[in-house]
């Protein structure tokens, strides 16, 4: 069944269905257009964002909106969001058991939004997704289809700021999704 955007919005804001609600400032549920033809599926928020209350608004997220940019695109035009919508402490990965329970809001944000690509940004973001052991290196630019859409693993931006020898190929995963989009979209 399909939810609707305030009922997931409310179950989300109030939700303590994990052990990271305990340590949050803010809920960070996910922000662009509820149509968005192309979504963004990061990690969990980061300092910033528990701050902010929005995905992808510290260091990584610069580098996400300018990737964003230099593919056409404004933010508002695309779907950003998370596996996990409270931030795991000191930025860890999420437990299993996390991700788990907080899975169906990110069902219900797809279910809503209806995109026709995603990129999976990092392996965590592919691992809950895909349901496959994905390796960034080895499987960062393939297409992924379930369900009549189109999934895509790249780089974290976070990993892009660590080791930016890894730019190019992002970029060339980012070309990939321009063009994806321009296909689905124009048949
Ligand atoms: N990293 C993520 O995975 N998500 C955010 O929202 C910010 C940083
Ligand atoms: Fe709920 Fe998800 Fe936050 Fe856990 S991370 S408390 S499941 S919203």
């Amino acid at each position: 069944m399909r939810v609707s955007w305030s009922s997931l919005l409310a179950d989300v804001r109030a939700c303590e269905k994990c052990a990271l609600c305990r340590g949050r400032m803010n809920v960070v549920p996910g922000e662009g257009d509820p149509n968005a033809d192309l979504m963004f599926i990061g990690e969990g928020p980061g300092a910033e964002e528990d701050r902010l209350g929005r995905p992808f608004v510290g260091r990584s997220g610069e580098l996400l909106t300018k990737m964003i940019h230099a593919i056409g695109l404004e933010r508002s035009e695309v779907y950003i969001c998370n596996v996990v919508k409270c931030r795991p402490p000191g930025n860890r990965n999420p437990a299993p058991e996390e991700a788990e329970m907080c899975l169906p809001y990110l069902r219900g944000q797809v279910a809503l939004v209806r995109p026709k690509v995603i990129a999976l940004l990092g392996r965590v973001a592919c691992q809950y997704t895909l349901r496959e052991q994905i390796s960034i290196t080895r499987d960062h630019g393939r297409w992924f289809e379930r369900k009549g859409v189109w999934m895509m693993p790249t780089f974290h931006p976070a990993a892009l700021l660590r080791d930016p020898a890894k730019k190019r190929e992002a970029w060339e995963d980012f070309q990939k999704l321009r063009d994806k989009l321009r296909e689905v979209q124009h048949g």
